[in-house]
């Protein structure tokens, strides 16, 4: 097995695919409000994929082996929930921080995978800070990304800048190779050695998603939906993602669209945060 090395008609596929998964959340960043149900914002996107972007999403009847087919359009994780929430009928209050996981299919088979974290109303200064150093975390990332560097130098870099602020890295869920496949390899670890790892080539895509916790690491399986994670410790989790393409120089981030949250200055300047 190796990893897939996208041509530049596979990379345009991608590149819609990676688009229009992007705008999906800014579609639905106004609906994220106190009150609304998950399932009344899942939803809105299904129809949105399928009426008005003709993609239609790739969770919805997705079954990885040993487990039962995903029951919707979109993950939405709350506060504890690590990943693979399913969106239920419970209203958002204030307070309240969430992931929501978006991957679609376009006509021709591309995926396109990208997740955000949503803060209902005004929420506490903790929850605040574990979002944006998440959001950080994976642009640190992120900027590690370029030809002859390794995977064990992303994974490297967000562990040091996570658990630099004092969190926790998950480790049973990782990044992923993408394409016309949802999940193909590289796993994509958000923790490691750099100089480890498989060497990055220009024609690379893939996901990089850290699972950032404010307590311990460990997570066990929510219940009996065969899906939802959560922390053992019941602490709070945020997750951001982004589909990435190695280029001969760096990277692009591919899910990029209008209502992506601006890039850190940071990552503008080419230097990382004297918090890394
Ligand atoms: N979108 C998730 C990822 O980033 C996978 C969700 S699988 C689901 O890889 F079935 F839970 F939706
Ligand atoms: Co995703
Ligand atoms: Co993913």
């Amino acid at each position: 097995m190796s990893i897939n090395i996208k041509s530049a008609a596979d990379i345009q596929g991608m590149r819609e695919a990676c688009r229009l998964a992007s705008e999906v959340l800014d579609y639905l960043t106004p609906f994220v409000t106190a009150g609304v149900t998950t399932k009344e914002i899942d939803r809105l996107a299904g129809e949105y994929m399928v009426n008005v972007q003709g993609t239609r999403s790739a969770t919805l009847g997705y079954q990885p082996p040993g487990y039962p087919p995903y029951p919707a359009s979109l993950c939405t994780s709350l506060n504890n929930v690590v990943c693979h929430g399913i969106p239920n009928e419970k209203p958002l209050k204030k307070g309240d921080i969430m992931n929501i996981d978006v991957t679609v299919i376009t006509k021709d088979g591309w995926f396109g995978d990208n997740s955000r974290m949503y803060l209902i109303g005004e929420t506490s200064i903790a929850a605040k800070r574990l979002c944006q150093v998440t959001f950080e975390a994976m642009w640190v990332g992120i900027m590690q990304v370029k030809p002859g560097n390794r995977l064990g130098d992303v994974g490297h870099a967000i562990q040091k800048f996570a658990e630099g602020h004092g969190y926790s890295v998950v480790r049973e869920f990782c990044g992923h190779g993408i394409g016309k496949v949802f999940h193909e390899e590289p796993q994509v670890l958000h923790y490691g050695r750099p100089g480890t790892l498989e060497v990055l080539k220009p024609g690379m895509v893939f996901t990089i998603e850290p699972m950032i916790n404010i307590g311990r690491r460990e997570i066990k399986e929510h219940g009996n939906d065969g899906w939802t994670i959560v922390t053992k410790d019941r602490s709070l989790s945020a997750q951001w993602e982004h589909t990435v393409l190695v280029t001969e120089t760096g990277y692009e981030v591919m899910t990029m669209s209008a209502g992506s949250p601006a890039t850190p200055a940071f990552v503008n300047a080419e230097t990382l945060p004297a918090t890394a």
